[in-house]
């Protein structure tokens, strides 16, 4: 297989070389961001796991730090130390709660602190000495192996600190509750904040609240009249972030997802690609919740070992709630546009049916794109007549090849100039119980000719009304990853691709139009994107 650096990152966050996953306790202190990641510093596969560190002034260029948290203590991290999260206490001071693995194998829970909280860049962290501050005991039922990634902490109106640990019994997923005074002594509440049957173990929770108007941000210890409550896991079983949108009783310490809200495997998804462990911390310098994931990969592990790296985190996105309160929004980070460089602006055109445009005069493979679609004629759409669809399988049915009615249309990227590789992201829209029903891909199957790779398509429905509002659609291309946001945030896609002919000046980029109806590019802007100063 054709493995070369080609593939490495301009723009998207990744350290020099080996293994990264999760993203851990992102925070901002002192006008400085933090980033912490799962490290392996022997190699590019998972094990031996520290935690990395980076800082940056912008969320977009970064400095690499000394390892932050590695294993030092016997009963509380000698094996690994696994993710978890930091939570700003009263008067600014930042704290970080993890999971260690101990000399026995047993997930337990510690306490690190910053050894000089005057230096910005927080390079050195000292352990409490009396971790861990949470473990499985004959007592508490709680498994030790199925207890991990505490979540930033939050106050109740009571002034007591909580915290969630992920965990299960059997197939109930868990979100496990502690409560503690002081940050260091942390009692198991009576019951867990919330729990699932049949979703398996919850890894990462991410607990925090959403305003009900607006785009800003909330302090994940914040309450009051127009708040509400997102409750996210990382599914071990399915490999990816669904999160439910709800009410928390502050005094039952109970959260309740709201009417309609599907927990598990159907739920709603941050992303519909690769996309996992995520975690959100809220920006107190710009008002704003910011949410980080890792993009796991799509290679195999030879290959993985063979260009000496693997897993990235995704471009940083702002999230908050959506008018309708039925999902999140997510738009990546205003300051990853000041890397835009040089910019394609097309007049509004008319993309015919059966026809493809060349997008010139940008890097095609490093990239940002936005375009808006308006549909005249929907008359003649395909009608899906069963109750109902998972979109991904739908997708699968129907590849970027095939010929549709309104759509498929949208993007082929990493293309190649015969076209025999290409990563399509489109929309095919479609008819459904009398309702226009909008189908997002991310169709991987000609992505590379190298067959080791995943090349699993992804989609999701996009909630508009193409009657109503334009399909507006934007990809962030970099090397070897495509994330796209349809609907402006309603609905995301990650995919990961190793092309093997669309490499470097190689790749091409076209907006294209597979469906027998014509569409109408209302605007098209892309530019060249440059690359990041990173670690
Ligand atoms: C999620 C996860 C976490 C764990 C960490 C270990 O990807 O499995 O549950 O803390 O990664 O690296």
């Amino acid at each position: 297989a054709l493995v070369n650096q080609a593939y490495r990152t301009g723009y998207h966050f990744q350290p020099p070389k080996h293994w990264i996953n999760d993203p851990n306790g992102p925070m901002v202190y002192k006008g400085i961001y933090h980033l912490f990641y799962q490290y392996n510093p022997k190699g590019a596969v998972w094990g031996n796991i520290v935690w990395a560190h980076s800082t940056s002034r912008d969320l977009v260029n970064w400095t690499a730090q000394k390892q932050a948290i590695f294993p030092s203590q016997q009963q509380a991290d000698i094996n690994e130390c696994w993710s978890g999260s930091a939570t700003i206490l009263p008067g600014g001071k930042p704290v970080i709660l993890y999971t260690g693995v101990d000399s026995q194998e047993q997930q337990v829970q510690n306490l690190a602190m910053p050894k000089n909280l005057s230096d910005p860049h927080l390079t050195e962290w000292i352990k409490y000495p009396k971790n861990p501050l949470m473990k499985a005991t004959p007592t508490n039922k709680i498994n030790g192996s199925a207890f991990r990634d505490p979540t930033t902490a939050w106050q109740g109106p009571d002034n007591v600190w909580r915290v969630l640990i992920g965990s299960r019994v059997n197939k109930r997923g868990l979100a496990i509750l502690y409560k503690s005074k002081d940050f260091k002594h942390w009692k198991l509440g009576e019951k867990p904040l919330h729990s699932a049957e049949g979703t398996g173990m919850w890894e990462c929770p991410d607990f925090f609240p959403v305003k009900t108007n607006g785009n800003e941000g909330l302090d994940t210890s914040a309450r009051g009249e127009n708040v509400k409550y997102v409750l996210k896991n990382s599914l071990d079983d399915t490999k990816h972030d669904y999160y439910t949108v709800g009410t928390y009783d502050s005094v039952k310490d109970k959260y309740i997802p709201g009417k309609g809200m599907i927990e598990g495997d159907s739920g709603l998804r941050y992303d519909y690609g690769k996309f996992y462990a995520s975690k959100t911390f809220f920006d107190s310098e710009k008002q704003r919740r910011v949410l980080w994931g890792w993009i796991n990969e799509s290679s195999s592990v030879e290959d993985d070992v063979q260009k000496g790296w693997s897993g990235v985190q995704a471009i940083p996105r702002h999230i908050w709630l959506d008018k309708s309160g039925k999902q999140l929004l997510q738009w990546p980070i205003k300051e990853i546009e000041k890397l835009r460089g040089n910019q394609v602006k097309w007049p509004s055109r008319i993309l015919e049916g059966a026809s493809q445009l060349e997008v010139v005069g940008v890097t095609a493979g490093q990239a940002d794109i936005e375009v808006g679609f308006e549909i005249n004629d929907l008359k003649n759409l395909e009608v899906l007549k069963e109750k109902q669809y998972d979109p991904q399988l739908l997708c699968s049915k129907n590849s970027a090849s095939e010929k549709g009615e309104v759509g498929p249309f949208g993007f082929l990227t990493f293309a190649s100039n015969d076209l025999r590789e290409y990563t399509a992201v489109f929309y095919r829209i479609y008819k459904h119980q009398n309702k226009h029903k909008v189908l997002l891909c991310s169709d991987q199957s000609r992505s590379s000719l190298n067959k080791h790779n995943d090349k699993t398509t992804y989609g999701a429905f996009v909630d508009v009304d193409p009657a109503n509002e334009q399909l507006s659609l934007r990809s962030l291309i970099d090397r070897s990853i495509v994330e796209s946001f349809g609907g402006k945030g309603k609905a995301v896609i990650t995919s990961r691709v190793y092309p093997t002919l669309a490499v470097d000046d190689q790749i091409k980029l076209f907006v294209f139009n597979n469906g027998t109806s014509k569409v109408k590019i209302s605007y098209l802007n892309a530019w060249s994107m440059n690359k990041a100063q990173i670690n």
